[in-house]
């Protein structure tokens, strides 16, 4: 799997998350494509194929269908994430004077999309807080966080399944079921929506995400999952298609959530190789991957906990954490914990805090790199 990637050598890069390094399966595949378009245009959008046979939009969408567990139907495609929470926040009907409900720990894609369709539609985005130190938040607290802050014109809440801000996964059902409870006497057009910005659980937890329990679940393709960079999907409950307008002008036919896939020619020979991304995920297996991506982050989480003038402030709980491990050192700013591991050739990244992420093809000898940078850095 590694010999896969052309990733610079000599270099543990443990930011794989920030942006896939395209695996060879997905450049020979891009290629192949390009290729194709390149000697006849006119082939776009349905005369492109892959050496095992035709691809385009509805292998695309059937492709990611399976791997989410739910319908091609309900799949719209978008080229990242940002532009699904576009598309969501633009196209979710309200009425004046409801509200989006995110926190401070959304990506600033999540916290615009939501706030620039606010001030458009005459709602209005609140963030609320559902821990007060994500290292020792619990899944019944945070539960109970986003039930306590609904009120009667909560039209969206807004999560992020792994939270890139603090590595805490969000208890995507127990909040599920939080939002149900408030829905119980609410009527469609009334009715709270639970939105999740998926991207860094995609590919990185097993989960089936048509089966979370949320109502629209947002990610790009293009991070854990290794797809082609410029690539990304919203999917929709069936029971909420008719609560979201499109935006955009869609080129891909068929009803169900289609319309909501922001059309225009795009980069095909990328949006086309995505279910090689999602064969190669299929074939190494979705739970070898994410427990690989567990052992890895907990060795990252307990090296880190041994280190004096280190903080970490995701949790150590495997079910409320994934691959991405935050952490502080005392007298260090973030970048130049950064800085310094690039001394070691180790390459991490940094938000709110230093972050440590574990791809599946990461090594233990590279996190025991990482972790020898870091301890140098504290002596
Ligand atoms: C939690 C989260 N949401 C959204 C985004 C934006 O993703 P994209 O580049 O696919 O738009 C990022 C980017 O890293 C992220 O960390």
């Amino acid at each position: 799997m590694r010999a896969q990637f052309r990733l610079q050598s000599g270099w543990a890069n443990l930011a794989l998350f920030y942006l896939a390094s395209h695996p060879k399966v997905v450049r020979d595949a891009v290629n192949h494509l390009s290729a194709q378009v390149d000697a006849n245009p006119l082939s776009v959008p349905t005369g492109l194929a892959l050496p095992d046979g035709p691809t385009g939009w509805p292998r695309v969408r059937q492709a990611l269908a399976a791997y989410l567990g739910g319908r091609a139907e309900d799949v719209a495609v978008t080229a990242s994430t940002s532009i699904g929470l576009g598309v969501f926040y633009n196209g979710v009907v309200t009425r004046p004077g409801q509200e989006f409900l995110l926190t401070e720990h959304d990506h600033i894609a999540h916290r615009t999309a939501a706030r620039l369709a606010a001030v458009k539609h005459g709602s209005t985005l609140r963030l609320g807080s559902w821990f007060a130190d994500p290292a020792t938040a619990t899944a019944d607290g945070i539960a109970a966080a986003v039930g306590e802050a609904i009120r009667p014109n909560t039209r969206v809440v807004g999560i992020t399944w792994v939270q890139s801000s603090t590595g805490l996964r969000m208890p995507v059902r127990a909040v599920a079921e939080v939002v149900r409870r408030a829905n119980e006497d609410r009527s469609p057009a009334d009715r709270c929506l639970l939105v999740v910005d998926g991207v860094h659980g995609l590919g990185a937890v097993d989960e089936d995400v048509a089966g979370l329990g949320a109502d629209v679940v947002i990610a790009g393709t293009h991070k854990w999952l290794f797809g082609p960079r410029g690539t990304g999907l919203v999917w929709v409950a069936p029971d909420v298609l008719d609560q979201l307008r499109p935006t955009f002008v869609s080129f891909i036919s068929g009803g169900g959530a289609a319309p909501l896939s922001p059309g225009g020619f795009l980069a095909f020979e990328h949006a086309f190789a995505l279910p090689v991304a999602v064969a190669l995920h299929e074939q190494l297996g979705r739970a070898r991957v994410a427990a690989r991506i567990t052992q890895l982050s907990t060795q990252v989480k307990q090296g880190l906990s041994r280190i004096p003038g280190v903080t970490v402030h995701t949790p150590a709980d495997a079910k409320l954490s994934a691959g991405i491990t935050c952490f502080s050192v005392a007298g260090h700013t973030h970048q130049q914990v950064v800085d310094h591991a690039a001394t070691r050739r180790v390459r991490l990244s940094t938000s709110t805090y230093t972050r440590i992420g574990t791809a599946v093809i990461n090594t233990p000898a590279e996190i025991d790199t990482a972790l020898n940078s870091l301890a140098d850095l504290t002596r």
